[in-house]
């Protein structure tokens, strides 16, 4: 199969083809999701919460995440990865920004990066951009803001705020970005985003007029007991998971596993 390039998100938005992007932070899931044809995959530092067990994304370091972005670089033969730089290795300016940059695509071989925030960084993506690091944007809720956001909450409700946040995805177009995502931010608001930028805007809880949509791969499969009002569950695979282990265990206790033909007679 074809890689999917920078380059063809601009014309996926063109032609009208919606772009479609999971997380995925290890070999095991990234093989199946670009199996399925996945365009994009989102090294998330979304890891922390579904992987390390953090309450928050805030604790995961540069360091774990290249190793995750390697397993999902190496084991993707189509899609687009992308990896998060995480909270702490971009804020400082434009030279932190690069270097953390440069580690993702040399140490873990993705083709992107994704950092949080608008105008503010507009340095940081141009450095990134002229360095050849394609840059991925994170507006609306910015989870490694959710501290001074006061938590998960739609951002962009009221003229201001969405006017602010028009301007803060032209200026990263402007400086560079390849796509931008947009994060639980009202439809009507997305909508107009999407409307005045070249580049694809991805959507999480941001309605279906963005040009693409992102999930976390745990809440779009149902591997938790709780999932956000924005995710759908398009399957139960903790509870399919659960009953696999169930089923293991009891075959032990019970002496149906190993049967002969998993047994080495000599
Ligand atoms: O880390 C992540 O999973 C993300 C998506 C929610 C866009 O940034
Ligand atoms: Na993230």
């Amino acid at each position: 199969p074809r890689r999917v390039r920078v380059h063809h998100l601009r014309q996926a938005k063109a032609e009208g083809r919606r772009l479609t992007m999971l997380t995925a932070y290890d070999a095991v899931t990234a093989r199946l999701f670009d199996e399925a044809g996945l365009d994009l995959l989102l090294v998330g530092d979304s890891i922390g919460n579904t992987m390390h067990g953090h309450a928050t994304t805030l604790p995961v370091t540069l360091d774990e995440l290249v190793v995750a972005a390697r397993s999902v670089a190496g084991a993707t033969r189509r899609a687009l990865v992308v990896a998060d730089l995480p909270f702490g290795s971009y804020e400082a300016g434009p030279a932190q920004a690069l270097a953390s940059g440069v580690r993702m695509l040399k140490e873990a071989g993705v083709a992107a990066v994704k950092i949080e925030g608008g105008t503010r960084i507009v340095p940081q993506v141009e450095a990134l951009t002229g360095a050849g690091v394609p840059v991925v944007g994170h507006l609306g809720f910015t989870p490694q803001s959710e501290h001074l956001l006061g938590g998960p909450r739609v951002q962009g409700r009221g003229q201001e705020a969405a006017d602010r946040l028009t301007a803060d995805a032209l200026a990263l177009q402007e400086a560079g970005a390849v796509a931008v995502v947009l994060e639980m931010v009202p439809a009507p608001v997305a909508a107009r985003v999407t409307e005045v930028l070249e580049v694809p805007t991805i959507g999480i809880g941001a309605g279906a007029a963005c040009d693409g949509q992102v999930l976390v791969w745990t809440d779009m499969a149902g591997m938790t007991g709780w999932s956000p009002r924005f995710a759908r569950r398009f399957g139960e695979v903790g509870a399919a998971l659960t009953a696999a282990a169930e089923a293991y265990a009891a075959a032990v206790r019970d002496g149906g596993f190993p049967g002969p033909e998993h047994t080495f007679e000599r």
